[in-house]
């Protein structure tokens, strides 16, 4: 039966007519033990979200929802190996490159996890020597920087983890080069000297363009500088599912790390997509991390759908996203070293789960996948929050607040957790032009407290851990994969496949080549300008 037909489905329909002009403040009036149900808290994060307009009787309702999709049932799926990426007719098993218990009765699992345990030993192996000095380039220097050249899946986790963890940092330089944009490759070439240099490069399928035209300048790069082709072996590795690929390029077969078609992009950090990763925090912060996504796992395995975290937090944002019309998520964490937390949960989320085909191959008839964005606190409060206070666009907010930070003093550190807290409390609980105080308000003849007010109501999640350690990011990224592919089996939909993605990755092709021609194709007007204008520039 349809999503949207189902009993659950039409009561939770219901409750948000019950609700809608209902203020979430009230609610704790209503129900003094609110936090007992709506507080959750397991593999070291702590998650708030009795800030939602939401009473016993929704959470009820959208938990017979889980129930009537069959949830339970889903969560054992992914992690047995079922293929529930269907359209690709594979699995998606990130779980098991985290797994340190393996049922020894399943032959295909134990393969797979003895297939991980190899990789993982040459990652570890291949840091070790980079971080010791060990390893060095073609005229002898010992490397002293490393490059990631890969794009999306292959980029965004290990430039997060990188960037999180940069106080746990060996010593090693770690950069990314991702976008296609020759600015990016130079930004980062510029300050460094070739012959202390390794590249990376990180392609599941060894095929994507950007990817291969980065390391193709790489590759010059490095041979310019010893005036030798043959120095590119010294200097390069490669993570890929497809090694011939990586061995015509003219990387050596020793220095592929191999991955599986059985993990996806956006889901492939803990794999050895994640040997930056390994090489900026080691191999122990690499294990650390791994633990953390697996008490997650472990957790989102066996702990009951109403206090289970990831399932939890996807229902809330499908009665955010279904039934209250929320079209937009922010993300806003209060930790400067998750930076690209948003970017990175764009991807995972939308490129999951923006799509408008159900599994039965029928077009959804409700919503999927919000718009997802965001940026630092405090930065962020100085940039989009006006629009959170007082815009008329429907936006609930994730807030994530780190307890502790080895590095702030005692005051910066107090006045980021205070906004963080009074920013929550401020979105709910909104400032109404009769709280307005004389100073606010001198005139209240002229229109201004129209202006000044604030209305509240505005839903927003609160994502607690008392330090940013490797055990608790890899419980928060995981948290949040878990709850995609909860939302992914709510709304129907394969959480695993990219087919848009793929359609832009050809887009770009036949344009190029005609730009390689005298003249361009058949195009509409304004495309036929565009290109006109662009070889014009070039040509000058
Ligand atoms: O962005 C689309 C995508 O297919 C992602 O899923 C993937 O992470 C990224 O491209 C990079 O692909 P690859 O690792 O094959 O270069």
């Amino acid at each position: 039966m349809r999503v949207n037909h189902l009993e659950s489905w039409r009561a939770l329909e219901r409750d948000a007519k019950r609700l809608c002009r209902k203020r979430i403040e009230a609610q704790f009036e209503l129900d003094p033990k609110r936090l007992d149900y709506l507080c959750l808290d397991a593999a070291g994060i702590y998650v708030d979200l009795s800030k939602h307009l939401v009473d016993r009787q929704v959470i009820a309702n959208l938990l017979n929802l889980a129930q009537e999709r069959k949830l339970g049932r889903a969560i054992e799926a992914i992690f047995t190996g079922e293929l529930v990426n269907l359209t690709e007719n594979r699995p998606a098993l990130h779980t098991l490159l985290r797994a340190s218990d393996i049922d020894p009765t399943d032959p295909v699992q134990t393969r797979r996890a003895s297939q991980v345990a190899g990789v993982r030993r040459e990652m570890n192996d291949f840091s070790a020597r980079i971080t010791n000095g060990d390893l060095t380039g073609h005229g002898g220097s010992t490397i002293r920087d490393v490059v990631n050249i890969g794009i999306g899946g292959s980029y965004l986790g290990p430039q997060l983890v990188c960037d999180a963890l940069r106080y746990d940092h060996t010593g090693v330089g770690i950069h990314f080069v991702s976008n296609v944009d020759g600015g990016d490759l130079d930004r980062v070439l510029t300050s460094l000297d070739a012959a202390s240099t390794y590249f990376i490069v990180a392609s599941k399928s060894f095929a994507t363009a950007e990817t291969l035209l980065n390391a193709s300048s790489a590759r010059t790069w490095i041979q310019e500088r010893f005036n030798d082709p043959s120095a590119t072996r010294a200097h390069f590795a490669a993570v890929t599912a497809m090694p011939d690929r990586a061995v015509e390029f003219g990387i050596d077969r020793d220095n592929i790390f191999p991955m599986w078609d059985w993990v996806g992009g956006r889901y492939s950090l803990w794999s050895a997509i994640g040997l930056p990763i390994t090489v900026a925090i080691g191999a122990d912060g690499f294990g650390r991390l791994l633990r953390g996504a697996e008490s997650m796992d472990q957790h989102f395995r066996t702990a009951a759908l109403e206090r289970n975290l990831p399932v939890m937090l996807a229902l809330i944002g499908i009665w955010n996203n279904n039934f209250l019309g929320y079209e937009t998520l922010a993300i806003a964490p209060y930790d400067d070293r998750l930076q690209k937390l948003p970017e990175y949960l764009q991807q995972l989320e939308m490129e999951s789960n923006g799509k408008r085909i159900t599994l039965d191959n029928e077009v959804a008839e409700y919503v999927t996948a919000p718009v997802l964005w965001g940026g630092v606190g405090t930065n962020a409060q100085h940039a989009f929050f006006q629009q959170l206070h007082q815009g008329n666009r429907l936006t609930a907010t994730d807030f994530i607040l780190v307890l502790s930070h080895q590095r702030a003093t005692r005051d910066h550190h107090d006045m980021l957790v205070a906004n963080c807290v009074a920013q929550a409390e401020g979105l709910m609980r909104g400032r109404l032009r009769t709280h307005l105080t004389d100073i606010e308000n001198p005139n209240p003849t002229v229109n201004l407290p129209a202006h000044r007010e604030t209305p509240g109501n505005r839903p927003n999640t609160m994502i607690v851990t008392d330090a940013l350690t490797p055990e608790s990011l890899g419980a928060l990224l995981t948290l949040y994969e878990h709850k995609t592919y909860v939302q992914g089996v709510m709304w129907d939909i394969d959480s695993f496949d990219q087919w848009g993605v793929e359609l832009g990755k050809s887009l770009a092709v036949s344009i190029l080549t005609e730009l390689g021609e005298a003249s361009t194709g058949p195009h509409d007007a304004s495309t036929s300008a565009l290109l006109a204008r662009y070889r014009e520039v070039r040509n000058r």
